[in-house]
């Protein structure tokens, strides 16, 4: 069932794009648009425009575009009719309930409900006689029973049928479990079967309070250690991390980053509320997104051991990128987090405050790692332990902090201070012209249609295809311009067949009367959505004259009659001539 024109009219109406992006980011204004730091990939300068006029928004780094729903679609991590119905919520409106019952949406419904009553499940069977071996499980590892609550922590029991008998009697189907991990088909394909059998389990909740997986750990020493819901409708394993739930209410502008479900929790019992863990897979630029908007600084608390050493130094590198300062925690005597804290009894909780109050910035951490893989005493260790690190100062875009590294460097190896600012400033100039040269080549790799995932005739045509853009955009904002535009050029001259089939709809639109763009994120995918409104943005940049659009509408008009090489290799004498009157005439 689809929505109503006006229903959504009316949302986006009472939905401002700049207001709600406001909620999410910092916005200033340049001339008609706003602009801010992209939430959706990690920049330091603002490519993200709010056009208020349209109602719309495009990333120029990472092109994404689209309108308000888009934009929550996005942020949240909803789909269309989630989306919508978050905004009507928010706008004091209600969405028509027969609208709402499309079959995706009704599964993810099932699959949130499912994975809630499995969460029940696990903890109630913790708490009876058969969860005895579990309880004891993790209390052995230090956690009060206030703990185990507050995480709702669980047992899937030791019966390949428990949780599979248990949520058919609460009425879900196989296709339902199925569809949320919580059960996998039997080798024959018969009959269903628990996907968690005998571990302790971890539920996973996302910022809205709903139950989206489970990470399962098991007692013994079995492999694999962990098992974690696969990916679902309602759960993306890069898109979300462990506790951020409980993270988000702690108060502080920060979050301690660690490695595991154990660490989060231990670090949570010594009251630090902060802690969040990636869920089994190496940090992400979307979860780091996610962090920035609910923290200014972010703790890494890896593991001492070289592998979360190897994955901070890579965390380092994401999380900065996004602008988000950067501390790293070192734990001391090779250990995690949790056995840190448990190994200090009474006093974990104080030991690890001191350690994270101790903690060191980002810098001081890299250029110790550094400095440990180079003999300082050899003329030669000290040469490549300074080159190294100007590399690294070169890359702080803060002037005073570089100044400050810029000393100690100069004590620690005995060279002028003013020689190794000299090095940091050439460096840094050969980055910066590494970057320019980078972003031409991505410039001139746009231009030429190359990336253009939408569009495939693009490359191959950019000529015409940049005209049939252009005047795409010049009718949706012309819509005054439809009579004209109409007597001179029909969606059958269009030649590539993406800005065709856009031609035809918003020809459609205009026709009927209707705003162009409203129903946008309706009809068509994200993706599409987002180069739709990157042809519409550039319209800017055009003239938007009469003279113009006739340029455009000629430049399509000579292309779509003219014959292809292989039309050309085998036609007549003919139909060779026909063709260049038919030129001729266009060009009078
Ligand atoms: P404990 O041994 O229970 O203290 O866990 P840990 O957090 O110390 O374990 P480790 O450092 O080995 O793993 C860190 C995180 O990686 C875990 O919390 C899991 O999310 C993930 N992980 C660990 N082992 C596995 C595994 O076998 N499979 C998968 N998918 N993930 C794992
Ligand atoms: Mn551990």
């Amino acid at each position: 069932m689809r929505l109503s024109e006006d229903f959504i009219a009316e949302l986006k109406y009472k939905s401002d794009i700049s207001d709600i992006a406001s909620s999410y980011m910092q916005l200033k204004r340049r001339g008609r648009n706003l602009v801010g730091l992209c939430p959706f990939h990690g920049e330091k300068t603002p490519s993200f425009n709010i056009y208020a006029e349209n109602g719309s928004f495009y990333c120029f780094g990472c092109g994404v575009g689209g309108d308000v729903i888009t934009f929550i679609m996005k942020i949240e991590n909803l789909d269309y009719m989630e989306a919508v119905k978050f905004l009507a919520q928010r706008a004091g409106m209600t969405v028509p309930e027969d609208a709402v019952d499309d079959s995706m949406s009704k599964l993810r419904t099932r699959v949130y409900e499912a994975n809630r009553e499995a969460a029940r499940f696990f903890y109630s069977k913790l708490l009876s006689p058969e969860g005895k071996d579990a309880l004891s499980y993790l209390r052995g590892r230090a956690l009060s029973d206030k703990t185990i609550t507050r995480f709702g922590l669980g047992y899937a029991p030791n019966n390949r049928y428990a949780l599979t008998n248990h949520l058919k009697s609460k009425g879900f189907s196989d296709s339902e479990l199925i569809a949320a991990n919580l059960v996998f088909k039997s080798r024959s394909g018969n009959y269903v079967v628990d996907r968690f059998v005998d571990r302790v389990m971890f539920p996973i909740i996302d910022l809205r309070g709903n139950v989206i997986a489970f990470g399962g750990r098991i007692m013994s020493d079995q492999k694999p250690k962990y098992l974690n819901t696969s990916d679902t409708i309602v759960f993306n394993k890069s898109q979300n991390l462990f506790s951020l739930n409980n993270a988000k209410n702690s108060g502080t502008k920060r979050l301690i980053l660690c490695e595991g479900y154990m660490d989060v929790i231990a670090v949570n019992q010594a009251g630090f509320t902060d802690a969040v863990a990636t869920l089994g897979t190496a940090l992400t630029t979307e979860q780091a997104m996610l962090m920035k908007r609910y923290c200014d600084e972010v703790v890494i608390c890896y593991d001492a051991d070289e592998a979360g050493q190897k994955a901070t130094q890579r965390a380092i590198g994401i999380l900065r990128n996004t602008g988000l300062v950067v501390r790293v925690l070192s734990i001391p005597d090779g250990k995690d987090p949790d056995e840190f804290i448990r190994k200090n009894g009474d006093k974990g909780a104080a030991a690890f405050k001191h350690i994270l109050e101790n903690s060191g910035n980002d810098v001081e951490y890299r250029l110790f790692k550094l400095k440990q893989g180079f003999d300082l005493n050899s003329a030669d260790g000290k040469f490549a332990y300074l080159s190294q690190a100007v590399k690294v100062l070169s890359t702080l875009d803060n002037r005073m902090e570089q100044d400050i590294y810029a000393s100690k460097l100069s004590e620690e190896v005995a060279v002028e201070k003013n020689s190794i600012m000299e090095q940091i400033r050439k460096s840094a100039k050969s980055r910066y012209s590494n970057d320019r040269k980078a972003d031409f080549t991505k410039l001139q790799s746009k231009m030429s249609g190359r990336d253009d995932k939408m569009n495939p005739e693009h490359q191959k045509k950019p000529r015409v295809t940049i005209a049939e853009q252009n005047l795409i955009a010049f009718l949706v904002n012309n819509p005054d311009k439809l009579t004209t535009i109409n007597r001179l050029i029909s969606p059958d001259d269009f030649v590539t067949e993406f800005n065709k089939k856009l031609f035809a709809y918003f020809f459609d639109r205009i026709k009927d009367s209707k705003e162009p763009l409203t129903t946008l994120s309706a009809d068509f995918t994200s993706e599409e959505v987002s180069s739709i409104i990157a042809i519409i943005s550039n319209y800017s940049q055009v003239a938007a004259t009469d003279s113009a659009m006739m340029e455009y509408i000629n430049t399509i008009k000579e292309e779509s009659i003219k014959p292809s090489d292989t039309d050309i290799a085998s036609a007549s004498t003919d139909e060779l001539d026909s063709y260049l009157k038919k030129l001729k005439e266009k060009r009078k």
